[in-house]
C-alpha cells in the first residue's frame, strides 16, 4: 500500500488574456506517482526520501502543492492510505493534514509575529491534539525546540527577535511537533550560506531518524538531493520524465536528466560544467511530441511526433524517451 500516490494528475491554470479569451497554463500533467515511505532508513538515513528537480518553471512547486493537497487538481487523482481525497473539503482533510505538513522557502513570512514561539508552536498541537494537557503540550514544544537547537529558553520571544536560518529552524519545528510521517519542502535550504544549507540538510536527518518524518525535497540543488534523498524526480514541462534511485546517477537515461547533472558545477574547477541550451516551452504552448525534442541532441523523427510515456527501464526506474 502506498502512501500517496497520484493518478494523472493535472493542473491548469486560466490567465485572463482578452474579454473573449483565457489562455491555458498547463503547469502539471500526466503525472503517476506513488511515494512509499517504507524504505528502510539504512546506514545512510535516507529512507524513502525523495526529491523533486527540474528548471524553473517545469511545475515542481504546482506539483508539490496538488500532493500536499494546497490545491486541488484539476483532473487526475490522489490516494492517501488508498482513499481518494484529490476532490474533499478541507473539513475532511484533518487526517492527512496530521500526516502530510508542508513548508516552503518564505516558511519565515508564514510565522505570526504578534505570536510568542509557545502561541506559535502550540497551535498545531492544539489542532491535532485537542486532548494534550497543557504540561504535556510544553514537554512536546522544549523537545521540539531542542531537537532544532533553539533553546527552550526562547519560549516567550517573538519571531522578529530570530536570526534567518533560527526562522527557518522554527517553522521546521512548527511542521514537526505533530510528527508528521512526511514533510513536503519547497526550496527551503534556498537563499541561505552553504553551511547554513549544511546544517539544515543535517537537521532533516536528525528529525527523520528520531521522529520518522521522511521528505519530500523540491530543489534546484541537486547535491542537497543527492545528500538527503535515495530517489529523485525529474520535471521538465509539467511532467516527470524520469524517476531513479540517487545511487545510480550514472545510470540516468534521459537526456534532460543527464544534461541536469552535467551542468551541476564543482567546487574544486575539476571539470567545467556544460549548460543546456535553449528554454523550456512556454506552458501554454507545448511542442508536439516530446516537449524536450526541440533541446535534445540526440532526437529521432518520432520525437517531434509522438509525446513518450513514463516507461520502466529498469530495477526502480522509469523514464519518458524513445531513445530508451
Ligand atoms: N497560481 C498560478 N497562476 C498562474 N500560473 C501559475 C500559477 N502557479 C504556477 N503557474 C505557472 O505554472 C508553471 C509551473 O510553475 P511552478 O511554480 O510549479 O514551477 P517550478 O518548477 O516550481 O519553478 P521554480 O523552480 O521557479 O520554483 C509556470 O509556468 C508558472 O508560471
Ligand atoms: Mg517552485
Amino acid at each position: 500500500m502506498s502512501f500517496l500516490s497520484g493518478r494523472s494528475l493535472a493542473k491548469s491554470y486560466f490567465i485572463t488574456k482578452s474579454l473573449w479569451y483565457k489562455e491555458e497554463i498547463r503547469a502539471v500533467h500526466e503525472v503517476s506517482i506513488d511515494l512509499d515511505l517504507e524504505n528502510e532508513p539504512g546506514p545512510d538515513r535516507k529512507g524513502g526520501n525523495v526529491g523533486l528537480v527540474g528548471e524553473s518553471g517545469s511545475g515542481k512547486s504546482t506539483l508539490a502543492r496538488l500532493l500536499s493537497r494546497l490545491e486541488r487538481p484539476s483532473e487526475g487523482s490522489l490516494y492517501f492510505q488508498e482513499k481518494e481525497i484529490g476532490y474533499l473539503p478541507e473539513s475532511l482533510l484533518l487526517p492527512f493534514r496530521r500526516e502530510v505538513q508542508v513548508i516552503f522557502q518564505d516558511a519565515a513570512a508564514s510565522l505570526n509575529p504578534r505570536h510568542s514561539v509557545e502561541k506559535i508552536l502550540s497551535e498545531p498541537l492544539r489542532n491535532f491534539f485537542p486532548g494534550l494537557k497543557r504540561k504535556e503540550r510544553l514537554e512536546r514544544i522544549a523537545e521540539i525546540l531542542h531537537q532544532v537547537g533553539l533553546s527552550p529558553d526562547h519560549y516567550s520571544r517573538f519571531p522578529h527577535e530570530f536570526s534567518g536560518g533560527q526562522k527557518r529552524r522554527l517553522a521546521i519545528a512548527r511542521a514537526v511537533i505533530i510528527h508528521p510521517s512526511l514533510l513536503v519542502c519547497d526550496e527551503v535550504t534556498s537563499g541561505l550560506d552553504v553551511s547554513l544549507q549544511g546544517q539544515l540538510l543535517n537537521l532533516f536527518l536528525e528529525l527523520g531518524d528520531k521522529f520518522g518524518v521522511h521528505y519530500l525535497l523540491v530543489s534546484h540543488d541537486l547535491p542537497a538531493v543527492r545528500y538527503l534523498c535515495r530517489r529523485i524526480l525529474v520535471m521538465y514541462a509539467g511532467r516527470i520524465v524520469e524517476d531513479f534511485p540517487v545511487a545510480d546517477t550514472g545510470s540516468s537515461v534521459h537526456p534532460y536528466t543527464r544534461a541536469l547533472l552535467e551542468s551541476e558545477p564543482v567546487l574544486d574547477g575539476s571539470f567545467s560544467p556544460r549548460f543546456l541550451p535553449g528554454e523550456p516551452p512556454d506552458p501554454s504552448a507545448y511542442p508536439p511530441g516530446c516537449p524536450f525534442h526541440p533541446r535534445c541532441r540526440e532526437r529521432k523523427a518520432l520525437c517531434s511526433e509522438v509525446q513518450p510515456g513514463l516507461k520502466k527501464v529498469g530495477e526502480n526506474h522509469r523514464a519518458a524517451c524513445h531513445l530508451v
